[in-house]
């Protein structure tokens, strides 16, 4: 199967980054049908279209939307999660830096199905070119009537704000981020059932949507040509419709976004990424460092959808997809990806914080050429204690690589700590590797 671009058709086109080119190519007719539209509708359009969540969990888009109080009482928000902190994922920094309207357009119709008066647009702290980007297509958008008063003479207002982040990970999780956006420290809330949903009380505590770059990106496409035709792409799959763009990177020829149909398999995506380089494939890690690692021959079996993925162990997350060949130690791999979650880690809550070191701690010790007998039962053991007992879901995305390890390549710790240095000790890997891990390769 061939890349779908659908969000990525003009991308390449600068002359799209503005108001004019965007018109130009189709752009808006998705919010002038929305504003003709009852907001019930746009919203059922969402729901035909069988859209999810893209920014990791892939939740149903069109419950939250429709979660928002139709009768609207107070002020409502639209927030939009541009953190994209998860590593192997790219995807979003190419969206608002090439297809800025889409995102914005996807906020208006979504805050103009919602009843919304203010969006927020988070983004991480180090896309500054998308925050160019981004700024000036909403500003031409204001002086064109697309933001603002009375938008296309609809009666509704919407004003929209981009705010920068300062590179935090667990700022991209929901409730972290809106107290984040609010001035407080970037740590996670009390979530349903023990608190209300961001839909009833989210950001400054109103009635608040919360969706990521890509979700909101699909929207456009969905109120133009109807929620019907988007749930034919991808209609393969149980449950999973529309586009996904993965960004590829690893050992990979071609590295990069590709934007694909579900229902494609993991080795069409490696194909089109140029095939493997360097070696053979020995695993991959399909949706951002988190989510479970999987092998060359499950690679072999895997199709890309949200329940498909499950059935080789993993998922499809954010969809950074890395591919590593057989030159790559999984030890030192997983050791470096723990060691990034318990730098993230913020500290609310005693799995996560004192978990996600002391996996580090003893990844770390392996990695050294110091494991011990039992380690690799001990590491399996936290992850069971992190596993679904922490306050928020990077305790989980912790836990996952490290088990998933564990029990995918089970031989390879145990050859690293029985003999003091790693099995995968090819003269490629021996160069690859920093110079701090040399003797322990060897
Ligand atoms: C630790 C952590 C980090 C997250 N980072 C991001 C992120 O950078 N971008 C994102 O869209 N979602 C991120 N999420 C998921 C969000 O909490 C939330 O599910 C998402 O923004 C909802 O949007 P969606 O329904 O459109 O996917 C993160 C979740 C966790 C637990
Ligand atoms: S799991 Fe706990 S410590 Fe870890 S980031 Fe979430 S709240 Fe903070």
């Amino acid at each position: 199967m061939a890349e779908y671009k659908l969000l990525f058709e003009h991308a390449d086109k600068p002359e799209y980054r503005t108001l004019d080119g965007y018109l130009k190519n189709g752009g808006y007719e998705g919010l002038k049908k929305a504003v003709k539209m009852d907001r019930q509708a746009v919203i059922d359009e969402i729901k035909a279209s069988g859209l999810r969540g893209r920014g990791g969990a892939g939740f149903p888009t069109w419950i939250k939307w429709n979660g928002i109080a139709k009768e609207k009482s107070t002020t409502h928000y639209m927030v939009c999660n541009a953190d994209e902190g998860e590593p192997g994922t790219f995807k979003d920094k190419q969206l608002m830096e090439e297809t800025p309207f889409l995102l914005i357009e996807g906020m208006t119709i979504g805050g103009f199905a919602t009843q919304a008066d203010v969006g927020y647009i988070y983004i991480r702290g180090e896309f500054v070119d998308a925050a160019r980007s981004l700024r000036a297509a909403i500003d031409e958008a204001y002086a064109k009537g697309y933001l603002g008063k009375n938008i296309l003479g609809s009666g509704w207002d919407f004003d929209l704000h981009i705010h920068m982040g300062a590179g935090s990970y667990e700022c991209g999780e929901e409730s972290a981020l809106m107290s984040s956006l609010m001035g407080e420290r970037g740590m996670p809330r009390l979530k349903f059932p023990h608190a209300p949903l961001p839909t009833v009380a989210g950001l400054f505590d109103k009635p608040t949507i919360i969706n990521n770059v890509e979700t909101y990106s699909c929207a456009p496409f969905i109120i133009k040509n109807g929620g019907e035709w988007y749930a034919t792409l991808g209609a393969s799959t149980k449950n999973s419709r529309g586009t996904k763009i993965f960004s590829v990177s690893g050992h990979v020829n071609k590295p990069g976004n590709f934007e694909i149909e579900f229902g494609t398999t993991l080795k069409e995506l490696l194909e089109l990424s140029g095939g493997v380089k360097g070696g053979k494939l020995k695993a991959c890690v399909p949706g951002g460092s988190s989510v479970p690692i999987i092998n060359a021959e499950a690679v072999e079996l895997a199709i890309i959808g949200y329940e498909e993925m499950g059935e080789v162990k993993s998922m499809v997350g954010s969809g950074g997809c890395m591919f590593l060949n057989e030159h790559t130690c999984i030890v030192s791999f997983i050791w470096r990806t723990s060691l990034f979650y318990a730098n993230e880690s913020c500290g609310k809550c005693t799995p996560c914080r004192e978990g996600t070191k002391w996996m580090e701690q003893i990844l770390r010790r392996i990695v050294m050429g110091n494991g011990q007998p039992g380690d690799m039962e001990l590491l399996e053991n936290i992850t069971k204690q992190i596993d679904g007992r922490s306050f928020c879901g990077l305790g989980d995305a912790a836990a996952w690589p490290v088990a998933a390890a564990l029990r995918v390549f089970p031989e390879e710790f145990e050859y690293y700590i029985k003999h003091g240095k790693s099995m995968v000790n090819t003269p490629e890997a021996i160069a690859l590797a920093p110079s701090w891990q040399q003797p322990v390769l060897a």
